[in-house]
């Protein structure tokens, strides 16, 4: 009998990459049942680009100022990931707003993953607006993607206790090992076909 094929992820990161070391270690192991057909980045000096290059990951540098609107940066990101036939968007560390048009097209098959109790602490600085706003707790969200700023249905969520003597460093390390925990399990429920969309549950039940 046929094995049955992985589904074809891309990973897209701007930044250090750690999420994206994260996943590739766990596919690379056979504990995530997918493959990362392509790492893309908008960022040609991110550490990420070293990282996916560490596991011989096929990479697609697109910069933003290459194109002279949003959708045509957009279009060529979907160019490429259809060329690549990816299947699943993981945004680990993606610091770009995707258009709403893209964003449509690839509805229920773009995760998030985001370093607060969202939808509070949206946005670049949300470990240290969380700490420094004396917050008794942050977290780690994994969400659906939609057309606003870190928005979308929740897919887990995780709660972190901030101490009154944590330092904001030893605060990061916590979110980012909740962060190495979740997105994993996220994928997999997402793999098994346990996700779904409200609006895409809703479609299905009325045919
Ligand atoms: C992660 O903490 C991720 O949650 C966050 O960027 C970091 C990327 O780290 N994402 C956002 O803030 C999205 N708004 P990494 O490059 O080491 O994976």
């Amino acid at each position: 009998m046929n094995k049955p094929t992985k589904k074809k992820v891309a990973v897209f990161a701007s930044g250090s990459g750690t999420n994206l070391e994260n996943i590739a270690r766990l596919v690379q192991a056979g504990k995530l049942g997918c493959e990362i057909a392509l790492v893309v980045c908008d960022n040609p000096h991110a550490y990420a680009l070293k990282r996916a290059g560490n596991f011989g990951l096929k990479t697609a540098v697109i910069e933003r100022k290459g194109f002279a609107s949003k959708a045509e940066f957009d279009a060529e990101i979907s160019k490429q990931l259809k060329e690549n036939g990816v299947e699943l968007i993981l945004l680990a560390g993606f610091m770009r707003i995707l258009g709403p048009e893209f964003v449509r097209m690839w509805k229920g098959r773009i995760l998030n993953i985001h370093p607060s109790l969202l939808p509070k602490y949206p946005g670049v600085h949300s470990i240290r607006d969380a700490y420094r706003a004396k917050e008794k707790e942050t977290g780690v969200t994994i969400h659906f993607v939609d057309e606003g700023v870190d928005s979308g249905p929740v897919i887990l969520q995780r709660s972190i206790p901030i101490q009154s003597e944590d330092t904001l460093e030893a605060l990061e390390e916590r979110v980012h090992a909740v962060e190495y925990e979740l997105y994993p399990e996220a994928i997999r429920l997402f793999l098994a076909g346990k996700t779904q969309q409200p609006s895409l549950r809703a479609k299905r039940s009325n045919p």
